[in-house]
């Protein structure tokens, strides 16, 4: 048995492009000034990050001063919905209740504040109904946050038609794109988004580093205060070698973002074709929806997750039962309970999420091994569960 590492969740964090490593690398020694300093020293770093700035509006299709450096995914989905609340002096919000963390427990937390939260729920397939939104606003809304693809299954949602939805309303919306960034093509430009959140680690860049985009126009209330980087709008000084990182792997992502589906897309098809053909008893979650090219979230009916990842483990294959930061907690998945699954069902799931390095022969390799692991598992079950 090879004991090489069969990564399959790229929806947890992905491998740093060795392009992005080199371009990084000189700014982490040769080039180390601060981005603020007058000397040539800071310049080279404020040049850097203006060029990296570039490349990422170039990738959202947008202006380069609608880019704000953040720390991440979390942060800048903290700093839309904080800010939407000051500029607009309203209590309300609207979001589902399948966000990743960085939205869900931000709304629970302004829940506690008095803040008030209206939750959406999503079909037995994931998806959203955009009439729920329509209904779901009111004059004391300020923001509106809905995910552009679900972290766990996938799931697409009809981000253009909400954003309308919200502009009829004079609703401002924000949507958390961490996972649909590089995998499907964003212009946000042509769609009514006001803020956008983009985690550079899931696209082949560096942890900790990640965009907020804010419409031209829209009012902006800081979340973090102190010096005057990012146009005020984010104090701190930049990490500038990750956002060097960032820049470089949203070049590449713009690039081929195109190829995505057809080539991450194909492998995923093959995979859950292979373990459809070689099991019985399997659902795909998150189907018939629309969703992203990598993503295959698996329920194995009689089986636990937890088993079947631990085996998969020892075979040096990688995958997740739910999201990263609920690994660990003994917690049924929400995303799944929300979408209809029973708490044992949500236990029985995997999420496998392909990336741009995975092979064809990896996949077969990693979908073989499922079916022999899930058949193995199934078969010291006791009878009377079988039955069941
Ligand atoms: C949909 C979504 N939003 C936000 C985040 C948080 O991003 P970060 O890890 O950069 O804080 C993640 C990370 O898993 C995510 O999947």
């Amino acid at each position: 048995m090879s004991r090489r590492l069969i990564y399959l969740d790229n929806n947890a964090t992905t491998a740093v492009l060795p392009e992005a490593v080199r371009e990084m690398v000189p700014f982490l020694s040769v080039y180390y000034g601060n981005a603020s300093s007058a000397y040539s020293l800071g310049q080279e770093s404020k040049e850097a990050v203006q060029s990296a700035r570039r490349r990422v509006a170039c990738l959202l299709g947008c202006l380069e001063e609608e880019i704000v450096f953040t720390s991440g995914g979390t942060e800048s989905d903290n700093t839309a919905l904080w800010s939407a609340l000051r500029t607009s002096g309203k209590r309300e919000l609207v979001t589902t209740a399948v966000e990743h963390p960085a939205v869900y427990r931000f709304c629970q937390e302004l829940e506690r504040d008095g803040y008030r939260v209206r939750w959406l729920p999503v079909g037995s397939d994931g998806r959203l109904d955009p009439a729920d939104v329509a209904r779901a606003i009111h004059s004391e809304t300020a923001v509106v946050s809905i995910m552009w693809a679900n972290n766990e299954t996938g799931v697409l949602f009809p981000i253009r038609e909400i954003g309308e939805i919200c502009r009829a309303h004079g609703v401002l919306f924000h949507t958390d794109a961490v996972q649909a960034t590089a995998k499907v093509p964003i212009a946000v430009a042509e769609m009514s988004v006001d803020f956008l959140s983009v985690s550079s680690h899931k696209f082949g860049g560096p942890k900790g580093v990640g965009v907020l985009y804010v419409r031209q126009g829209v009012p902006f209330h800081p979340y973090f205060w102190g010096g005057s980087q990012e146009r005020g709008r984010r104090a701190g000084t930049e990490n500038v070698a990750a956002i060097v990182g960032m820049g470089r792997a949203a070049d590449l992502a713009a690039e081929r973002v195109g190829q995505f589906a057809e080539r991450v897309g194909k492998l995923r098809d093959r995979f859950e074709r292979t373990i459809l053909a070689g099991l019985t008893e399997v659902r795909i979650n998150g189907q018939p929806a629309e969703r992203v090219p990598n993503t295959s979230n698996l329920c194995f009916h009689n089986v636990e997750s937890e088993a079947l990842l631990m085996e998969l483990d020892r075979q040096g294959i990688q995958a997740s039962g739910g999201s990263a930061c609920s690994t660990g907690s003994a917690k049924p998945s929400r995303v799944l309970v929300e979408m209809g699954l029973s708490v044992r069902e949500a236990f029985s799931s995997v999420r496998f999420s392909l990336g741009w390095n995975n092979t064809e022969d990896e996949i077969d390799r990693a979908a073989a091994a499922i079916v022999a692991a899930v058949r193995r598992i199934r078969e010291k079950l006791p009878a009377a569960l079988v039955a069941e």
